[in-house]
């Protein structure tokens, strides 16, 4: 397996902090590329020893902002117990419902942008209903629950700017930690 040479911004580019906007089909080539490489360095990062050789930090979502490019796109790749991976490409997502129940990570969401140690609790809703095209434009729904909808959840929050560590309250990072639910 080889390492895509992607470029993945840090928190510090202001870049991250702009609303992306709406992909249009179809994709470009470079677009194509960029989806591939991008799924292909996730699953590069979740293989221990690939990940040691290079140094990568293990992620499960990317967005294209990461990539400095300004587009509502991203894609998922997270590691199943047998070692196949689910895998998502999300383009234009709306969330159309969201569950009231809220989850959060227990061990700390974390970000291919953010290069420091973080603590305290996301809120995160537990299930969310998600419109959005496929990779040729046509219209899906999606629902989604537990690790994947913080995943997309948190990966929608960044085609807007925004950064999970937004969300975490500074003066108190576990507040409201009881009436939500640990993942
Ligand atoms: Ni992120």
């Amino acid at each position: 397996m080889e390492v895509p040479d992607i470029k993945i911004l840090d928190e510090k580019n202001k870049l991250l902090r702009k609303v992306s906007k709406d992909a249009t089909f179809p994709l470009t080539n470079e677009d194509k590329k960029l989806i591939e490489d991008a799924i292909n360095y996730l699953k590069a990062s979740q293989d221990d020893e690939i990940a040691e050789k290079y140094c990568l930090r293990a992620g499960m979502g990317l967005a294209f902002v990461q990539l400095g490019i300004l587009k509502r796109i991203f894609v998922i790749a997270n590691k199943n117990d047998d070692d196949t991976f689910e895998e998502h490409i999300i383009i234009n997502p709306i969330i159309k419902s969201a569950s009231e129940e809220l989850i959060y990570v227990g061990e700390g969401e974390g970000c291919l942008s953010v290069n420091r140690p973080t603590c305290g609790i996301v809120p995160r809703h537990a299930r969310i209903n998600v419109e959005y095209q496929d990779i040729n434009g046509k219209k899906k729904n999606i629902r989604v629950r537990e690790d994947i909808s913080v995943a997309f959840q948190h990966e929608i929050d960044h085609l807007n700017g925004i950064l999970f560590v937004d969300k975490i309250d500074k003066k108190d990072p576990y507040k409201n930690k009881n009436q939500m639910r640990e993942i």
